[in-house]
């Protein structure tokens, strides 16, 4: 039976995470890429819920360290079983591997670093060939984790930096220009990606699906240099710009526009063009736009300055879980203008919603 019949859960910072049948249990899965930054947060993510996975073979050509390890219980770590394979050895070495460990598996999970060689279907065509397997790929934008091997994880480097400029005493400095500063762009923890791994492999309409994986709320990196500065009791920065810029840091902000819509609606042949239309409409076009104030009207486009967007992160977190899609509210808008006479009617019955 489907998640969507059960309550969300919570599992610390993890949010409206999916529960599921608690018939479903003693399952085996295999992990490819145990020690990697997702694979081995898919382990925590599997081992998460008690009688869920019974067993979980973890593969890898090095074993997961002591130090990895501690971050699960013993119980949890009973529950896992790691074999050294290295998959750029043939198939046969590998089946046997499989086979001399007694491994077997309901599920496997797929993260070992390694490009297939025989084209980007691989997948996709094993299980067309093996109808009684399915798939699903979830894909993560710049993953956040920990992991025994310092490589992937692009916020590491900031900490190190940090930590190094106060030991210096030198200020924090952020290297890109305005719009990064202020650009909020989606990021995927680790352990949320693999709850969301976990939710399509168990989820029968997800089957041969191909998902996104992205936190929830977005980050920009003002709010990321500022929790850098708070963590690390290191308050010191540095930014060029200053008087000139929004908030008295960083470079000005510049709206570069190659034809502003402003413009456009003072050209003769753009208001000729609309009275035509109103004279065409049999009345459904009431109102001349072009009339009034075209800075009123026309401004739009003043949105095409790259400001960065609102966070949705508390909204989320105090528990409204509401989201409408932009594309079919802008549709439904634009049906609402037609009844009031200042647009033509739509075309189409319906948006093309953003998934
Ligand atoms: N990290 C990101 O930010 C990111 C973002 C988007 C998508 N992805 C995708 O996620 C997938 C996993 O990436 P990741 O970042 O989790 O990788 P990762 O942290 O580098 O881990 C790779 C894992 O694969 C194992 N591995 C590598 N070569 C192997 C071999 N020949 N035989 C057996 N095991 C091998 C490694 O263990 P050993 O070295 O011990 O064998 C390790 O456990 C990749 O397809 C990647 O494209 C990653």
């Amino acid at each position: 039976m489907s998640s969507s019949q059960y309550p969300l859960r919570q599992s610390g910072i993890f949010r409206n995470l999916p529960s599921f049948d608690p018939a479903l249990k003693g399952l085996k899965a295999i992990v490819c890429g145990a020690t990697g930054i997702s694979g081995f947060h898919v382990i925590k993510a599997l081992l998460d819920t008690p009688d869920r996975w019974s067993k979980i073979y973890a593969l890898s050509r090095s074993p997961l360290s002591k130090e990895i390890l501690a971050f699960l219980t013993e119980e949890q770590r009973s529950r896992i079983q790691h074999i050294s394979i290295d998959f750029s050895s043939s198939g046969e070495q590998i089946a046997k591997s499989l086979k001399d460990a007694g491994a077997s598996a309901d599920y496997v999970f797929y993260y070992a670093y390694i490009s297939p060689k025989a084209g980007k279907n691989l997948l996709e065509d094993f299980c067309q060939e093996n109808s009684e397997t399915d798939w699903s790929i979830v894909m993560p934008t710049a993953i956040v984790g920990a992991t025994q091997y310092p490589s992937m994880n692009m916020f590491l480097s900031f900490g190190v930096y940090t930590a190094v400029q106060a030991h210096k005493k030198e200020p924090l400095r952020f290297g890109g220009d305005w719009a990064p500063w202020q650009f909020n762009a989606g990021h995927s923890t680790a352990q949320l990606t693999d709850y969301l791994s976990e939710w399509a492999a168990l989820e029968e309409q997800c089957k041969n699906q191909r998902f996104n994986a992205q936190d929830g709320g977005l980050l920009s990196w003002d709010r990321f240099y500022h929790k850098l500065a708070h963590e690390s009791k290191y308050q010191v920065m540095d930014f060029a710009g200053r008087k000139d810029a929004p908030l008295g840091h960083g470079p000005p902000l510049n709206l570069r526009l190659s034809y502003p819509l402003v413009k456009w609606s003072e050209e003769p042949s753009t208001t000729k063009a609309w009275e035509e239309m109103m004279a065409q409409s049999n009345g459904q076009l009431q109102k001349n736009l072009f009339a009034g104030n075209s800075q009123d009207v026309f401004m739009g486009n003043f949105s095409f300055l790259p400001f960065g967007t609102f966070s949705t992160n508390k909204t989320r977190r105090f528990g409204f879980c509401g989201c409408v899609d932009t594309l079919e509210s802008i549709f439904e808008m634009y049906q609402q203008i037609e009844k009031l006479g200042m647009l033509p009617p739509m075309k189409v019955d319906a948006a093309r919603p953003l998934i």
